[in-house]
């Protein structure tokens, strides 16, 4: 018979990726296709699902193609997607509403002020596990609900229904099943985080019908059958891309860490089966669940902006070329010459959460060059990582001893000495750096009896590279407090 294999799609914020993997964990070939951003205001940022939606049909054929295989080989699919990112569509057509608003987009500042005001607000975080702020689902739903005319009376009647990402790619790779998983409804700020289900308080604070919400589903388990693009083969996994991470960096066990650096950054921490509270600014999430067995859950750091201000460096200044360039540019001098960035785009995330922040670049004098602010950049992504490894630290009462790393940055050697110079801990990156999809493809063929447990995926782990300490602690103490000083510039820009 011949060899079989587990595909995930990865539909991540700036690209579609579809990964084929043999049962070694190897990645055997990858398609991959880039979506437009649209930013039709300051602070607004849209993708076209259905752009999207072609770009899976696209790369799953390539990626088929490239492996040189047949669907009959494909034992099982798994979904990983980008998170909060909000799709509505009409039931009946399948066309989306509006284009979907990316996680990035703060249109929802003032809604997210108001409803702070509102009775029943401060039992948001205790039920979700989340701030109120608008990095979620929620306010986004509410705003179109609320923009729209006629919508909020097609969504009660269940004609217009809400997704996430691997929500609406379900939807059309099924033929119109409408299901989710645990780890994206709980980015919703609609979930239960104990129940797993919806809550009916949650969703009478943000105004949000039942009707139009998808079933929830473990993240490890029998989703549907394709009858598009992979017909006939099982949506045996869908979870979201940070837990995919997790996933795919085998962090099974309470204390393990990971921290994925791509457009924005997510640390998150494996607890146990009880979620833990956060008092330090951190989110309390789902890390996956498989059928059958409670949920594993998790604490989670998000920075929203780290790989998307070396591309801001890139697109909007043209200091480089392309994203590389940065380490060489950054190699050009010994240090930041005083020079830091926040780069509070979207507000400030974790530990912050302040949607009113807005980036500063600190330090300025006629000595600073393009090298010195390429530094700069890079070491926004390590003190950013350092604030929320010390908020992890808080929670947790645990030190921190070592950090699994995985994305596009982390072939950055400059910027992973950083990071293992602030944190003071060893910086560990695995020989597969797709974690993403690598976690959405284990699940899958765990799902399905590819991968016989937990312990087998283990065995795949292999570390690629490591990166240790070396840095003097007087002048880490010194730079970590110009940096948190950099961040007091940022507050309440917006007023
Ligand atoms: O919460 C947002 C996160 O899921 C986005 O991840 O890798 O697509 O930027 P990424």
């Amino acid at each position: 018979m011949s060899e079989r294999y587990v595909v995930a799609i990865d539909q991540g914020t700036t690209s579609t990726r579809c990964i084929v993997f043999d049962r070694r964990g190897r990645l055997h070939a990858v398609a991959q296709q880039e979506h437009h951003q649209h930013y039709p205001r300051p602070g607004w940022v849209e993708h076209d699902a259905m752009e999207i939606w072609h770009h899976v049909r696209k790369t799953a054929a390539a990626a088929l193609a490239s492996a040189g295989i047949t669907l009959d080989q494909v034992a099982a699919l798994g979904i990983t997607n980008q998170r909060e990112t909000t799709v509505l569509w009409d039931r009946h057509t399948g066309r989306p509403v509006a284009r979907a608003i990316v996680w990035q987009d703060t249109r929802t500042d003032e809604l997210v002020n108001t409803l702070a005001t509102t009775p029943g607000a401060e039992s948001v975080p205790k039920r979700s596990g989340l701030p109120l702020a608008t990095y979620f689902s929620a306010p986004r739903i509410r705003w179109l609900l609320d923009h729209t005319p006629g919508l909020r009376e097609r969504a009660a009647r269940g004609d217009v229904l809400f997704g996430t990402m691997e929500t609406w790619l379900i939807w059309n790779l099924t033929g119109g099943l409408h299901v989710t998983d645990v780890t994206n409804a709980s980015r919703t700020l609609l979930m239960d985080l104990r129940s797993l289900c919806w809550d009916d308080e949650l969703l009478a604070f943000f105004g949000i019908p039942r009707a139009m919400l998808p079933a929830i589903r473990p993240s490890v388990g029998l989703l549907g059958t394709c009858t598009e693009v992979f017909a006939g083969v099982p949506i045996a996994a869908a979870l979201g891309d940070q837990q995919a991470a997790l996933f795919g960096q085998t962090c099974f066990t309470p204390g393990e860490a990971k921290c994925t650096y791509g457009t924005g950054s997510f640390l998150l921490l494996h607890t146990g089966l009880e979620p833990v509270a956060s008092t330090h600014g951190l989110l309390s999430t789902v890390a996956y669940q498989i059928a059958g067995a409670p949920p594993a859950y998790a604490l989670e750091g998000s920075i929203a902006v780290t790989g998307s201000l070396v591309q801001w460096f890139r697109d909007q200044l043209g200091l480089i070329t392309t994203a590389p360039e940065i380490e060489t540019l950054a190699r050009t001098v010994r240090d930041n010459g005083g020079c830091y960035i926040v780069p509070a785009f979207s507000g400030l995330y974790a530990p912050h959460w302040r949607s009113s922040a807005r980036g500063v670049i600190v330090g300025l004098t006629s000595y600073i060059t393009k090298g010195h602010l390429a530094r700069a950049v890079l070491e926004a992504t390590g003190w950013q990582t350092r604030e929320v490894v010390d908020a992890m630290n808080a929670d947790s009462g645990l030190a921190l001893t070592t950090l699994k790393v995985d994305g596009g940055m982390t072939s950055d050697n400059l910027l992973m000495q950083f990071v293992a110079d602030v944190l003071d801990v060893p910086v560990v990156r695995p020989m597969v750096a797709e974690t993403v999809s690598l976690g959405a493809a284990y699940a899958a063929g765990l799902a399905v009896g590819y991968w016989p447990d937990l312990a087998a995926l283990r065995d795949l782990w292999h570390r690629a590279a490591q990166w240790l300490p070396d840095m003097d602690p007087a002048l880490r103490t010194t730079e970590y407090a110009n940096w948190q000083r950099a961040v007091t510039h940022t507050f309440d820009w917006i007023q």
